[in-house]
């Protein structure tokens, strides 16, 4: 994007936030939008309904200790935060410095810890030190009880989402549960895509991992369900409207994963 682009949406965004704060739409919670890093739609809408996620799918509580993994700027937090009681806590980690900034700046660090974690990846943080294979979360086993993952597996290459998945199952407590997104190869979403009903196009999507810009690998990354249940115990699918599915029978966009600890 040129420079002139570049100043012209920055101008943009700001004069959308200045009419949000004028019609007193000004929830603390929620960042400019340049700094809305962590995908399209409403930043509010989307984390009201992970939420609503979590307590249908996931067993969600008030009294919950939640993990959210690749936290971003704090999209499922801002709803945690008016959900959770005294009893109920909330960790997340991100490679992404600004949102953890961000988060660690405006949440009660009573009950909300924001961690850096400065992991390579291509899309999200390529200046990253260290590789995201061998990462164990900074934390202990059997310390929460809800881990939710929302367009991270996405964004994760092979190696890496399967060690993550491990990581989350071991940090889960027995009972716990992992809520994770997916682009799930099946049928019925290869299907889809030969038809091309499908809101993103996977190269080779017979293969058990797919990725649709092989220039950019992180961008968007697909997994076959096979793939997913030799590494998770899957309490249940809900099948996103990504994959053509009309919204009124989807849950959500991506694919939601439950797994069981
Ligand atoms: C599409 S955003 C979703 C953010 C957040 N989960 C949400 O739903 O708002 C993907 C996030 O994954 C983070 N990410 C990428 N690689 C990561 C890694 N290895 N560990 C933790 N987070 C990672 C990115 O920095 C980015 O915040």
């Amino acid at each position: 994007m040129s420079l002139s682009a570049r100043a012209a949406t920055a101008l943009r965004l700001r004069a959308h936030d200045a009419l949000d704060r004028a019609r007193g739409r000004n929830d603390p919670l929620i960042p400019p939008r340049r700094l809305q890093f962590v995908g399209a739609g409403d930043f509010a809408a989307v984390g009201d309904e992970f939420l609503g996620h979590l307590v249908d799918l996931a067993g969600l509580t008030p009294r919950s200790d939640v993990l959210d993994i690749g936290c971003g700027i704090g999209r499922v937090a801002r709803p945690l935060a008016g959900y959770l009681d005294a009893d109920g806590s909330y960790a997340g980690f991100d490679v992404d410095p600004r949102g953890i900034e961000w988060c660690a700046a405006r949440y009660p660090a009573d009950r909300f810890s924001f961690a850096l974690a400065d992991l390579h990846n291509l899309r999200y943080n390529p200046t990253g030190t260290q590789s995201a294979r061998e990462y164990r979360f900074p934390y202990a086993d059997d310390a929460f009880d809800v881990a939710l993952m929302t367009s991270v597996v996405t964004h994760l290459q092979a190696p890496e989402a399967g060690h993550y998945l491990a990581e989350a199952i071991r940090v889960l407590r027995p009972g716990g549960r992992l809520l994770a997104t997916f682009f799930l190869l099946d049928d019925e979403s290869r299907a889809a895509m030969r038809a091309q009903r499908t809101s993103l196009t996977f190269q080779h999507p017979d293969e058990e991992v797919a990725v649709a810009d092989p220039a950019l690998p992180e961008e968007a990354v697909a997994y076959d369900e096979r793939w997913v249940r030799e590494r998770l115990d899957v309490h249940s699918i809900e099948p996103g409207t990504w994959r053509g599915k009309p919204s009124a029978s989807a849950r959500s966009y991506q694919d939601i994963v439950i797994a069981c600890a």
